[in-house]
């Protein structure tokens, strides 16, 4: 049922803080995606939604009309023989859960379409670190997208233009509106792209802790929670887990730097670790949401057994080979991954204990190495980041580092060492290491 009403005065009705029928969110969306509402209109709208919120009704109605602007995917024709499922994270340092995730699940007998992002401001992007490895393109053509999803079980790709299009006008309007900061547009923003893909589950990672998109823990439960209920209301169920990043996930940042660490955990040559933690607690979810486990202590024991045998190893190697990169790189990783030219150990100025870190200066010095971008479209160095970087509460001393820079030049190593020395703060004191997940919440339908 249309509303017949103008745009300006759908606006006016958010500018005075009453709530948009699912009709009138419709039409506001349908203006964004074809053109017919002005920017001007577009940043008010904005605006308004930034002072007066949505409540959930709205949300899950603006969710579902980014999501259906575009294409969105099906998987029906293809009579998979299990869930199509997903993840999604907030962004952090050294987190690359998608790229063992994805073959993990896969590998449990789940299909995983994953469409990923490029890194944004200090937080690395899978897609980017994918495109460390020579070859694989992050643009394959839809067929062998949905080739590569029925017979390997997992693709990880980046968005095309037809998914979600209104999500990309409204969030370059809100970019330069000082509107990117409001609960339901992150969430309509998040969602409406994820939910393109056509899922039967998915599940969502908020970090929280100084180098997350949201640093405080009240507002990551709020965002967690609203990402639950809403996806869940649109038909896809939905858990949430918020997890620490008071400090790198992985030891290490940047692009090659981190696709090694996904081998040494894939290969089996690593088997603990904070990385290797979040995503079996991820991934279990996954399973029981979409019913290849009972209950999470079986998905978890499914989940090792999985990866002990190697054939999440495989899952992983039959991607990069399908999507162009070369098909030895489990076995030999060194011949492909780019390494820095310079590796720079950087010690504190007294031995002690780590007791805070600020993960966000640590994720804009692998930026500042190169590692990033600083504006939209600019080349980055896959090969630029750090390595061993001392977790909290560890003790550092004229043996173990803060961290080992790697870096195109001297100057760039020095100059990030730098900032790595003022990032890290140490005490003599212990130092309990932090929560890892702090919270579970499941989105409810209702
Ligand atoms: N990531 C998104 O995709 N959208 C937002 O609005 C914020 C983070």
């Amino acid at each position: 049922m249309r509303t017949d009403a103008l745009p300006q005065e759908l606006i006016r009705a958010k500018r005075d803080g009453r709530a948009l029928s699912p009709e009138a969110i419709g039409e506001l969306v349908a203006g964004i995606t074809d053109g017919s509402l002005s920017d001007a209109q577009v940043g008010a709208l904005a605006m308004a939604i930034f002072l007066n919120g949505m409540d959930t009704a709205e949300t899950v109605a603006l969710t579902e009309a980014i999501r259906d602007s575009g294409r969105v995917l099906a998987w029906d024709d293809l009579d998979l023989p299990g869930p199509v499922l997903d993840k999604h994270s907030t962004g952090g340092v050294g987190d690359l859960v998608s790229l063992v995730l994805g073959p993990w699940i896969a590998a449990c007998g789940g299909f995983v379409p994953m469409v990923s992002g490029r890194g944004l401001g200090h937080t690395g992007g899978t897609l980017d670190k994918l495109e460390a490895i020579p070859g694989y393109s992050v643009t394959p053509d839809s067929a062998t997208f949905r080739r590569l999803v029925r017979e390997v079980g997992v693709a990880i790709v980046g968005q095309s233009g037809e998914l979600a299009p209104a999500d990309k006008r409204l969030y370059a309007v809100r970019d330069v509106t000082a509107t990117v900061e409001s609960l339901p547009l992150i969430v309509a923003s998040i969602l409406g792209k994820k939910l393109a893909c056509g899922l039967d589950a998915l599940v969502m990672d908020v970090k929280t802790g100084s180098g997350a998109f949201m640093p405080s823990h009240q507002a990551a439960v709020e965002l967690a929670t609203s990402i639950a209920d809403v996806a869940t209301r649109a038909g896809t169920p939905t858990t949430a887990l918020v997890t620490d990043m008071s400090q790198p996930l992985a030891p290490c940042a940047g692009n090659a730097i981190e696709v090694r660490e996904a081998i040494r955990l894939l290969s089996g040559e690593k088997r603990h670790g904070r990385l290797l933690e979040v995503t079996r607690r991820l991934a279990a979810e996954l399973l029981v949401a979409g019913g290849l486990a009972n209950d999470r202590t079986a998905a978890l024991a499914r989940l090792d057994d999985t990866l002990s045998s190697g054939a999440v190893a495989e899952r992983f190697a039959a991607m990069v080979a399908g999507l162009g990169g070369p098909a030895d790189l489990l076995d030999r990783p060194d011949r492909h991954l780019p390494e820095a030219p310079v590796t720079l150990a950087v010690h504190a100025g007294r031995a002690g204990v780590v007791q805070a870190m600020d993960t966000r200066a640590l994720g804009l010095a692998v930026v500042e190495l190169g590692g990033g971008r600083r504006a939209p479209g600019e080349a980055i160095d896959p090969a630029v980041g750090l390595t061993r970087i001392a977790s909290l509460g560890e003790t550092v001393d004229a043996e173990r580092p803060l961290a080992l820079v790697q870096a195109a030049s001297q100057d760039d190593a020095e100059r990030a060492a730098g900032r790595v020395r003022d990032a890290i703060t140490l005490g003599d004191a212990d130092f309990a290491a932090p929560t890892l997940i702090h919270d579970r919440i499941q989105g409810e339908a209702s």
